[in-house]
């Protein structure tokens, strides 16, 4: 089979290791910086869909190449979607994991309802069309932090079906439940069944 490559539109290298850790032998992730790409790319609408359409536009104008963006947000129920398209910059703008955090603990404060979810949306943009894919992966916080692993709200978030945060787990533990394993999945599959 043919192999392809794609731009990875994003700075985030925690995101450029875990996609790559799913991509399998078919397919080359090559990150912004391994482009030569030094651009802070804008999030300025208040849609996952729509940042990650912007990411991936804004590269592939500047590149002209095959490239995809994703734009994830954690959803929790009891704050009606909060922090979702807002997630990396809950606390302020300094984009800081611990004070995001902090100020999600805080308002869940005797909250029962600890329901939550992680929502991963991948824009596509193949011989100059776009193409959207979803990836959810449904748990809890949790009361406290716990473990060290991963980024973000990793050391706060349960999925359903385990007992230990994202941030306990292996990448390989993280990525049997993964919101970004589930819409890499769909990406790569659209990838060999129609291109
Ligand atoms: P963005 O997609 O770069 O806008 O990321 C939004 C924010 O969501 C990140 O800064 C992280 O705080 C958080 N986030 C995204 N993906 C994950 C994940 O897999 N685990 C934990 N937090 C995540």
């Amino acid at each position: 089979m043919q192999v392809k490559e794609l731009i990875f539109a994003t700075n985030n290298e925690n995101k450029v290791k875990e996609i790559k850790s799913v991509v399998g032998e078919n397919l080359v992730v090559i990150s912004l910086k391994d482009a030569g790409i030094d651009q802070d790319i804008p999030e300025p609408h208040h849609t996952l869909e729509a940042n990650a359409t912007e990411k991936s536009t804004v590269i592939h104008e500047l590149t002209q190449k095959n490239c995809f963006s994703e734009d994830t947000g954690l959803e929790v129920f009891a704050l009606h979607g909060e922090p979702g398209v807002k997630s990396a910059r809950y606390a302020g703008e300094g984009r800081d994991f611990q004070a995001n955090i902090d100020k999600l603990l805080e308002k869940l404060t005797d909250q029962d309802n600890r329901s939550a979810q992680f929502r991963t949306v991948i824009s596509l943009i193949w011989e100059g069309r776009e193409y959207l894919f979803e990836g959810i992966c449904k748990g809890r916080i949790n009361e406290i932090q716990q473990g060290v692993e991963g980024f973000g709200y990793d050391p706060i978030f349960i999925p359903d079906g385990a007992e230990k945060t994202f941030a306990e787990m292996t990448l390989a533990e993280k990525n049997e439940f993964s919101h970004r394993k589930k819409a890499t999945t769909q990406l790569i599959d659209f990838l060999n069944k129609n291109i």
